[in-house]
C-alpha cells in the first residue's frame, strides 16, 4: 500500500445467509451482495462507485466502515487493519469515517432539532470547545443560516436537509466520507448545488470521498476514479475521463450506450447496446464471467466457465473480461440483440 492510499480493500465479501424453516432454522443459500472486491481509495480524491440497483454498492460502502460485518477480506485504513479492531478502537476510528445517506430525512431523527443532531457526535466523541460554537460553524460551512439550529428536519427542503446530513458527517473532521446516493432523492436543480458543496468541502477540508450512485452522470464530474459494479463485483475501474471517453468492459459499454447524448445527430446515429435476459439474482450468480448471461460480446469459450480477473489492460485501466483486447480492437463485435424481444436497456434509474 503506497502512502497516497487512504483506504485499501482486498477480497471483500459480504454474504447474507438466506434462512428457511419455522422450527429448525436452516441456511439454504447466500445472497452474495459483495463478492470479492479490491479497491484503493486515494487521499484527497473521489472514488465513484456505479452500477444498477441491487448490485451491492450500499453494502460495499457500509462494509468498508464495518456498519455491516464483512464475511471475508481485508480493509486497511491509514495503515490500520480495520477488521481486527475491537469495539473501543473501532469506535474511535469511526470519527474519521463518516457516511452521507440518500434520504437525509430518513437518517435524521424528526424529534431532534438540528442543534441536537449536530451536537450528538460532538458529545459522543468529546469534541473540544463549546458545542454551540461548533454547530454555528458547521451550519455556516454547509450554507445554512445560524437560526437553523433551533429548527427541526421537517422544516427544511430536501436540499437543506442534505446540507444538515453533510454537516453531521463533517462535524468531527473526518478523513473519509462515503456518500451513498447523496443526490438521488433531490430535484435535478438542487443536485448540482449539493455536488458543488461536496466538492468545495473536499478542497477546504482535504476530504477523501467514495461517492455511490446508480447514475453515471452524477459521478462523472466529481470522481477521479470510477469503479463499475455488477452483481457484487467490480468489472471495470478507470480514471473517470477515460471511462467516459472509451468504456472497455461490455457492461460499461452497455451502461454508457443507455445515456442520452444531447446532440440529436449523434444520438440518432449511434448504436444502442442492448442486453438480453434479466439481471440475475445475487443469490444465484452465474459461473464463469458473472456477466455472461447478458453479455452481447459473449464467446463460446471461457465466458461461461472461467472467472475473469480484474486486470490492467492499459495504464490505470482495469477490466474483468477475457476478451477485452479483441473487443477494443473491434475483432469481436456485439451480437445484434435489438431484434431479441427480451433485450433491455440498462442504466434506468430505480
Ligand atoms: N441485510 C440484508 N440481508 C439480506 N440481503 C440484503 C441485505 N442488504 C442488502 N441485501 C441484498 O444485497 C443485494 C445488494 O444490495 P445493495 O447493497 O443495497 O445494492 P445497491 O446499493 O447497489 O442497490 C440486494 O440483492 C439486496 O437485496
Ligand atoms: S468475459 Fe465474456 S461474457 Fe464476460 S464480459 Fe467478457 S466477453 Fe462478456
Ligand atoms: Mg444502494
Amino acid at each position: 500500500m503506497t502512502d497516497d492510499v487512504l483506504m485499501s480493500v482486498r477480497g471483500l465479501k459480504v454474504h447474507f445467509p438466506i434462512r428457511k424453516g419455522v422450527l429448525v432454522d436452516r441456511v439454504v443459500g447466500h445472497v452474495r451482495a459483495v463478492d470479492g472486491v479490491d479497491l484503493d481509495i486515494r487521499r484527497g480524491q473521489t472514488y465513484g462507485l456505479v452500477g444498477e440497483s441491487g448490485c451491492g454498492k450500499s453494502t460495499l460502502g457500509r462494509a468498508m466502515l464495518r456498519l455491516v460485518e464483512p464475511t471475508d477480506g481485508t480493509i486497511t485504513f491509514d495503515g490500520t487493519d480495520v477488521r481486527a479492531l475491537k469495539t473501543e478502537p473501532m469506535r474511535l476510528l469511526r470519527k474519521r469515517l463518516q457516511m452521507v445517506f440518500q434520504d437525509p430525512l430518513a437518517s435524521l431523527d424528526p424529534r431532534q432539532s438540528v442543534e441536537s443532531v449536530l451536537t450528538e457526535p460532538l458529545r459522543t466523541h468529546g469534541f473540544p470547545g463549546k458545542p454551540a460554537d461548533r454547530v454555528r460553524e458547521l451550519l455556516d460551512v454547509v450554507g445554512l443560516p445560524a437560526n437553523a439550529a433551533g429548527r427541526y428536519p421537517h422544516e427544511f427542503s430536501g436540499g437543506q436537509r442534505q446540507r444538515i446530513g453533510i454537516a453531521r458527517a463533517i462535524a468531527l473532521n473526518p478523513d473519509l466520507i462515503i456518500a451513498d446516493e447523496p443526490v438521488s432523492a433531490l430535484d435535478v436543480s438542487i443536485q448540482a448545488q449539493i455536488v458543488n458543496l461536496l466538492e468545495d468541502l473536499q478542497e477546504q477540508l482535504g476530504l477523501t470521498y467514495v461517492v455511490v450512485a446508480h447514475d453515471l452522470a452524477v459521478v462523472r464530474h466529481v470522481s477521479d476514479t470510477i469503479g463499475v459494479m455488477y452483481l457484487g463485483s467490480i468489472v471495470e475501474e478507470s480514471p473517470s475521463d477515460d471511462l467516459y471517453a472509451e468504456p472497455l468492459h461490455p457492461y460499461t459499454i452497455a451502461l454508457m450506450s443507455a445515456i442520452p447524448i444531447p446532440d440529436p445527430v449523434v444520438e440518432e446515429r449511434r448504436e444502442r447496446i442492448l442486453l438480453t435476459g434479466d439481471l440475475p439474482s445475487p443469490a444465484n450468480i452465474p459461473p464463469g464471467c458473472r456477466f455472461h448471461t447478458r453479455c452481447p460480446f459473449r464467446q463460446t469459450t471461457r465466458c461461461a466457465d472461467e472467472v475473469p480477473s480484474l486486470r490492467e489492460i492499459r495504464p490505470g485501466r482495469k477490466v474483468a473480461c477475457h476478451w477485452s483486447e479483441e473487443i477494443v480492437s473491434g475483432r469481436i463485435q456485439a451480437a445484434a440483440s435489438s431484434h431479441d424481444p427480451t433485450a433491455t436497456e440498462v442504466g434506468a434509474p430505480v
